[in-house]
């Protein structure tokens, strides 16, 4: 998906065997995890919760309470999912890595979230170029908790399947990256995370909202599917939705009509600004 970007050497582990199923899932072996790895677990989690506070969505925050995700180990999936199942009725499915598009837009159609099992290691706290269990289950699961980002999820996965067969994945990863992803939301008491990559993030947690370097524009859909990002720093723009009633209505139309519209239109930088955006901040150098 989005997030496909080379992996540095990892020691090989139990938890990024490869699957011999065709959905790739396997089993996520919670008893094989490390004393050490349950411990970067917990030193990700005691950072990002005082981080969080007061930047995070409150979607995010009641998400991460009411799963009962918690720092003392990295979750056992099935626990997890009894949770969320009764929630949402979305379900956690193991994988080893990044999964091919197809298997994981299948996934996300049905209502099936695929976690990273690996944990990065203690000298990888700060940045990954690839999700990890830390990544994917406390950036993305208390998400899924709320409805209406849950069926937001199930219906990018069916618009994934349709845009592959459309050629338009360029696009419609863009607007994951922009939201999923990297997304903020502008709320009664100012902006607010709800992104996973960000709330993964110490570091971009308090950049996307307290520097003075990065745009921040509202929402616009076919603005966001023209717009390239980066992989491999923090973002140079950030898109602003007003809440997940705006995202959700804004991606009920059937897309065939905008990706022939975007293909005839050339990707824009991420710095870019146009006349027309709502620019809620100019992004500044530093
Ligand atoms: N409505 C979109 C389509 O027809 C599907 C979609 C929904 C895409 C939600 C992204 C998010 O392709
Ligand atoms: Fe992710």
């Amino acid at each position: 998906m989005a997030e496909t970007v080379s992996a540095g050497a990892q020691a090989p582990s139990a938890h990024r065997a490869q699957s011999s199923r065709a959905d790739f899932t396997i089993e996520q072996n919670w008893g094989a995890y490390s004393a050490e790895e349950h411990a970067v677990w917990s030193t990700l989690f005691h950072r990002q919760q005082s981080v969080l506070r007061g930047r995070a969505c409150a979607e995010f925050l009641a998400g991460v309470r009411e799963l009962g995700v918690v720092a003392d180990a990295i979750p056992d999936f099935q626990k997890l999912d009894g949770v969320l199942r009764q929630a949402t009725g979305w379900s956690i499915v193991a994988v080893p890595g990044l999964v091919p598009d197809a298997v994981f837009f299948e996934h996300l159609a049905n209502r099936r979230f695929p976690a990273t099992c690996f944990i990065r290691r203690r000298d990888q706290l700060d940045y990954l170029q690839e999700p990890d269990v830390f990544h994917d289950i406390f950036g993305h699961v208390p998400m899924l908790m709320n409805p209406v980002f849950a069926d937001y999820m199930q219906a990018y996965g069916q618009g994934g399947l349709k845009a592959r067969g459309l050629g338009a994945l360029d696009h419609l990863a863009r607007l994951y990256w922009y939201t999923v992803e990297f997304g903020l939301i502008a709320t009664s008491e100012g902006l607010r995370i709800y992104g996973s990559g960000i709330v993964s993030s110490k570091g971009e947690s308090v950049y996307c909202l307290e520097s003075s370097r990065p745009n921040r524009l509202g929402f616009d859909l076919m603005r966001v599917m023209r717009t390239r990002y980066r992989i491999d720093d923090f973002q140079t723009t950030y898109f602003v939705i007003r809440d997940f009633d705006e995202l959700f209505k804004a991606t009920r139309p059937d897309f065939t009509p905008y990706y022939a519209t975007l293909s005839g239109l050339s990707p824009l930088d991420p710095e870019t600004i146009l006349p027309e955006d709502r620019v809620l901040h100019r992004g500044k150098p530093i």
